[in-house]
């Protein structure tokens, strides 16, 4: 069967297998600890399920007319609020999550061949998006000894006629590192000189903890609006995942070539989900600070249970709710071929699901997510430290 260029490149997950075997498991009766949630453990604040119902029962349940007019306000006044820019609504695309946001500007903006620079580890759907828009992921490494923070002359090095787009991810997924002020002014140089686009996919920037301090590549200067695409959304910040509402905000020209191409493929994002957001912003800021302190006690939790695996390096993470350790000891001890070996091995012999992370652009490392009770991640490590010992 002949396949479509694009469709043979996109990389299948390399945690299917994985995720097959431990819901066979689990299905077995197995108790499996799992540290794969990529989502909070929290339910939407209660304000913004009543919005939802409210809308359906009002009849909010058809085509969104003028594309969501009111939510893009909100949204541009919001982003305007918090990163003293001024956004104009006709600036903001609402999508489908904030996944779909990054596909929308990939394939406005990328050219079969232009190359794009992702500091690993990244999140494993940055480069599947871009080869989806025919471009080249060229990726720029950052080691856990430099928690994870990409050193800006190693971007430099990596620039070349072709490059069109840096992405930028802080706080970070896989590794929770939240990038300092000097790093993030230090990009934006690079971009100015070079004349890149960056995407600055910051949805996780309301879960940053002490020791760490949230800057977005707008800080560094006001021109920089205009060579970025701000991706953020509701699914980290108010524990919407399901409800799949993202956004991004930019330049009016490539948001009107990101809303046409949307507007083909899916035209608008469910509309009661829409105006259910408008009810989360200011108006849930004490259940998404309860949250973030949730997390951040969490964080505390998980950087002392992973004592127990003490050839692992484990940099401590500045926002986000992963750890993203170096257990490349381990690897090397068991004879493993890779993290992906490991993570099956594990999920055997210590019966706790863990993410690899050679898909995230790193194969000495897993991702353990802490959006995981107390009692799991104290309980779940020690299997681990069990299992490996
Ligand atoms: C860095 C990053 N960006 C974007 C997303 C996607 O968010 P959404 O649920 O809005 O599509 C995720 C989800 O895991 C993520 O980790």
């Amino acid at each position: 069967m002949r396949l479509a260029t694009r469709a043979t490149q996109v990389t299948p997950s390399a945690t299917i297998g994985l995720t097959q075997k431990a819901a066979a498991l689990k299905a077995e009766g197995v108790d499996l600890i799992a540290f794969t949630a990529g989502e909070p453990d929290f339910d939407t604040p209660d304000a913004i399920k009543s919005a939802a119902v409210e809308a359906i029962k009002a009849g909010d349940t058809k085509y969104v007319p003028k594309g969501g007019a009111e939510l893009k306000k909100t949204i541009a006044e919001w982003t305007n609020k918090q990163r003293g820019t001024s956004y104009e609504a006709g600036q903001v695309l609402v999508s489908c999550g904030a996944k779909h946001s990054i596909s929308n500007a990939a394939l406005a903006l990328l050219e079969e061949g232009d190359e794009v620079i992702l500091p690993a580890p990244y999140w494993l759907t940055y480069p599947e998006t871009v080869k989806l828009a025919g471009a080249v992921p060229v990726a720029v490494d950052a080691s856990p000894s430099q928690g994870f923070v990409p050193d800006p002359d190693d971007i430099r090095k990596a620039i070349t006629p072709k490059t069109r787009m840096i992405v930028l991810n802080s706080p970070s997924n896989p590794t929770g590192a939240v990038y300092p002020a000097e790093v993030i002014k230090a990009i934006a140089d690079i971009a100015r000189e070079s004349d890149l686009w960056v995407m600055a996919d910051e949805i996780y920037d309301k879960l940053v903890y002490e020791g760490s301090e949230f800057v977005s590549i707008l800080d560094a200067g006001e021109d920089m609006a205009e060579r970025t695409l701000l991706i953020n959304g509701a699914s980290k910040t108010y524990a919407m995942t399901g409800w799949r509402i993202g956004w991004t905000l930019g330049p009016t020209p490539v948001i009107k070539a990101m809303t046409a191409i949307q507007s083909h493929l899916t035209s608008n994002p469910t509309s009661f989900c829409q105006t259910a957001t408008l009810a989360s912003f200011e108006n849930v800021a004490a259940e998404v600070e309860e949250m973030r302190q949730a997390f951040e006690r969490r964080r505390g939790v998980m950087m002392e249970a992973m004592k127990a695996l003490d050839k692992a390096v484990t940099p401590l993470p500045g926002g986000a709710f992963y750890v993203f350790p170096d257990v490349s000891a381990y690897i090397a001890n068991k004879g493993f071929s890779g993290s992906v070996e490991m993570a099956e091995w594990l999920l055997e012999n210590a019966k706790v699901v863990v993410v690899p992370g050679e898909p995230f652009g790193n194969d000495a490392c897993i991702r353990l997510s802490f959006a995981v009770s107390d009692e799991n991640i104290e309980r779940g490590v020690e299997r681990l430290a069990q299992a490996l010992a």
